[in-house]
């Protein structure tokens, strides 16, 4: 980047900041070293099936719940869906000598259960298995860690045509899926997580309806909430089973919530949302039970509770991973049932392509919240952003997305500094890819994907990783 083009680049975040440009300039300019966070911390980027691998039919995949509602006029922005995506399914060699090329040793991916289970349970479909077979030997042959996920939101619409999450009987088909995928690969992986962020398919798929399989109401999202609970808890007892070394967790989206005022109605409202965001799924899983008293509209959810589920939700994970964006602002509103919004940022607040608030602090802060349960190790398996893209002469210098890390990056320094056992860091994501509802255009990847030709460039924020971990 030119001199003249940094210094106002600077000018421009200090009036976002509101800061002078020199503090700008330092805060940019402040190192952190690979070093600061110790010799075996994890470095890694984190991918999901639907939004990189395409090939949505072939080789005998079955439907996902995506594939069904991508094709609904009006679903996605920008009308496109995840046929081909980034192309993984048939690039995974070349991206994941990429990935080496940046000193990335570590690639989070998910299965795709319809590739895996055509039908959501019985037939395994052997080619769905090949697929990962090579996918991850690719990954041991190059020295890249494999990290597994086995839900990030794609499930085979055949038990969506079930009811899906709000059906009970979802906790046998997960097992047995869960069971697949640890017998078959569990050998070679070491690391394993079970769900992916269980409160937004929750609440964007059966409460809100924005998202797949697009089912609303309060009976569906409390229903697909405990399901979800039991199948959390059952799918580390069946990796520990298969893997009993295995490295073991879950992950959650989880945002710090801040009341807009320090009063006491905003402070409710403040501790009604963090119960939504931050602590609905963690707490059953240690044995907390759900947070009835901090809403008590959760109360609903007894007709689907039987008797001795609460022992069968608890499960001890090695790992809990956090996925953290942006903080919340909270204010006492007349929704039904929570009584609570969240406040827009300020105007001039800087903010990502996908109108989320930039916040480092707030990683921090949520790291320090997460920190106070008693959780044995915390892995950041999600932190990224979406900003707008130039490709200048065959090069992307997306200073802004540098900036983005460095200072998240700084905020999970200083929360590990203050003691907490954060072991690993995972950057969302490697490749530009498809952003659910919002289609190809946020892109939040280090590497730039030409969704027509599919030629990858690697941005600024690539290299600088690359340089970071040399
Ligand atoms: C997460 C999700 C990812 C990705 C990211 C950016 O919530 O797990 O799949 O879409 O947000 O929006």
């Amino acid at each position: 980047m030119l001199r003249v083009e940094f210094l106002k680049y600077m000018a421009a975040l200090a009036a976002m900041w509101k800061i002078s440009p020199v503090v700008a300039r330092q805060i940019v300019e402040a190192e952190i070293s690979r070093q600061d966070f110790g010799k075996d911390f994890s470095w890694g980027v984190a991918t999901s099936a639907y939004q990189v691998e395409g090939a949505w039919n072939l080789d005998g995949k079955g439907e996902s719940i995506w594939d069904r509602y991508t094709q609904k006029q009006g679903n996605i922005k920008d009308s496109s869906d995840g046929k081909v995506a980034s192309d993984f399914y048939h690039r995974y060699k070349s991206d994941l000598g990429l990935l080496k090329s940046l000193n990335l040793k570590n690639f989070r991916f998910s299965f795709s259960w319809p590739r895996l289970l055509p039908d959501g349970t019985g037939k395994v479909n052997g080619q769905g298995i090949g697929f990962y077979d090579r996918m991850i030997d690719t990954c041991l042959n190059l020295g890249i860690e494999p990290w597994a996920m086995l839900y990030h939101w794609d499930l085979p619409q055949k038990l969506e045509d079930k009811d899906g999450w709000t059906n009970r009987d979802i906790v046998g088909w997960f097992s047995e899926y869960a069971d697949l995928c640890s017998r078959k690969f569990g050998d070679r992986i070491k690391h394993w997580m079970v769900l992916n962020e269980p409160g937004s398919y929750t609440t964007l798929g059966y409460l809100s309806g924005i998202h797949a399989p697009s089912r609303i109401g309060i009976g569906n999202y409390l229903s697909s909430v405990h399901h979800t609970c039991l199948c959390q808890a059952e799918g580390g007892r069946i990796l520990r089973e298969n893997v009993p070394n295995g490295h073991i967790g879950t992950t959650f989206s989880c945002s710090y919530i801040e009341p807009e005022k320090e009063t006491s109605l905003y402070q409710s409202a403040a501790k009604r949302l963090d119960v939504v965001f931050n602590r609905l799924f963690i707490e059953p899983s240690l044995g907390m039970g759900y947070p009835f008293e901090d809403l008590p509209f959760l109360e609903k959810m007894a007709p689907y509770i039987q008797n001795g589920d609460m022992e069968k939700l608890k499960y001890e994970f090695d790992f809990i991973g956090i996925q953290n964006y942006f903080r919340v602002i909270a204010k006492p509103f007349p929704i039904p049932y929570l009584w609570a919004s969240r406040v827009k940022p300020e105007t001039d607040a800087e903010m990502t392509e996908m109108g989320w608030e930039v916040h480092p602090d707030g990683m921090y802060k949520i790291i320090k919240q997460f920190a106070k349960y008693p959780i044995k190790e915390i892995i950041v398996t999600e932190n990224g952003a979406a900003f707008p893209d130039q490709i200048v002469n065959g090069r992307i210098h997306d200073l802004q997305r540098i900036n983005f890390y460095k200072r998240y990056l700084q905020n999970t320094l200083r929360a590990k500094r203050e003691g907490v056992n954060i072991t690993g860091y995972f950057a969302w994501t490697f490749i530009d890819n498809f952003e659910w509802v919002e289609g190809f255009h946020p892109r939040f990847g280090l590497v730039h994907n030409d969704f027509k030709t599919q030629e990858r460039i690697v941005k600024d924020s690539g290299y600088w990783f690359r340089d970071f971990l040399k």
